[in-house]
């Protein structure tokens, strides 16, 4: 058996990882859904009508366990945990995932879990760690890293030697200044400019950014664990 699975189907963002498979000339062979029948999330419509087997987590079989597994949701917590619950099923394989489109330096590092959509590009010496998330069109500086699990919303731009920790997320449209960290399990608002420090778990939001009092991070209400 050889390609892909989904695992977590049901959310819409799956189509976006299923196109970059299919972009790839790869074979998107499972679907994995992981939630209970009567959940609210529903299988997107397209991703559905494209006939990819889908099984519920209960009744995987053997073979499914050689595929190579992409991990479909944009929610650093929700990520954490189903890498952990994939890999408890038996799971074993999980590549990055690079969209035909991306461009990344030689000298670019993209550990395993990492999924890089359409048209993103990571400059020289940057370093993404495990099961980061970067979306449509981002800008990855020089010199950046990019901590586990951190999600980069569409059309990101992060300028040179930026930090982003563990878990955190950068909304769409988002901008850091050079040498910026923003800390674990932060959240940045769509379209901010972040000029200074973002403490671990804050959110900001705005021109330049600035703290959302009484918001708390991670995104989706969920953490990523130290
Ligand atoms: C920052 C964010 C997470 C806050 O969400 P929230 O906790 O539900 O906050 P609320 O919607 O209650 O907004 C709180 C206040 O911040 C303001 N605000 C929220 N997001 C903002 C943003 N991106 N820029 C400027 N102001 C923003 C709201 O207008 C509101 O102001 P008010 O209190 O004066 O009315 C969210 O607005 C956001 O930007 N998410 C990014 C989503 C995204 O880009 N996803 C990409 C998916 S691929």
């Amino acid at each position: 058996v050889s390609g892909w699975a989904l695992y977590g189907c049901r959310t819409s963002y799956a189509l976006e990882v299923a196109e970059t498979i299919w972009r790839r000339g790869e074979d998107l062979a499972l679907l994995v859904d992981n939630l209970p029948a009567d959940h609210e999330a529903e299988l997107d419509g397209t991703l559905a009508a494209a006939g990819v087997p889908l099984r519920a987590s209960a009744e995987l079989r053997d073979g499914d366990f050689s595929l190579d597994v992409a991990v479909p949701l944009i929610t650093p917590g929700h990520r954490f945990a189903l890498e952990a619950e994939a890999r408890s099923f038996g799971f074993a394989s999980f590549p990055a995932l690079l969209d035909p489109t991306a461009t990344l330096a030689r000298t670019a590092r993209v550990e395993d879990g990492s999924i890089l959509n359409a048209a993103v590009v990571v400059a020289g010496a940057a370093h993404l760690g495990r099961f980061v998330h970067v979306n449509r069109s981002c800008s990855v500086g020089h010199h950046n890293r990019i901590g586990d699990f951190a999600s980069l919303g569409p059309g990101c731009v992060l300028a040179g030697q930026v930090t982003v920790g563990r878990g955190a997320f950068l909304g769409a449209g988002a901008v850091c200044a050079p040498r910026v960290t923003v800390g674990a399990n932060a959240i940045v608002g769509a379209g901010a400019v972040v000029v200074g420090d973002v403490p671990p778990g804050a959110v900001v939001v705005g021109n330049p950014a600035q703290l959302l009092p009484g918001k708390e991070g991670g995104y989706g209400g969920t953490r990523v664990p130290e």
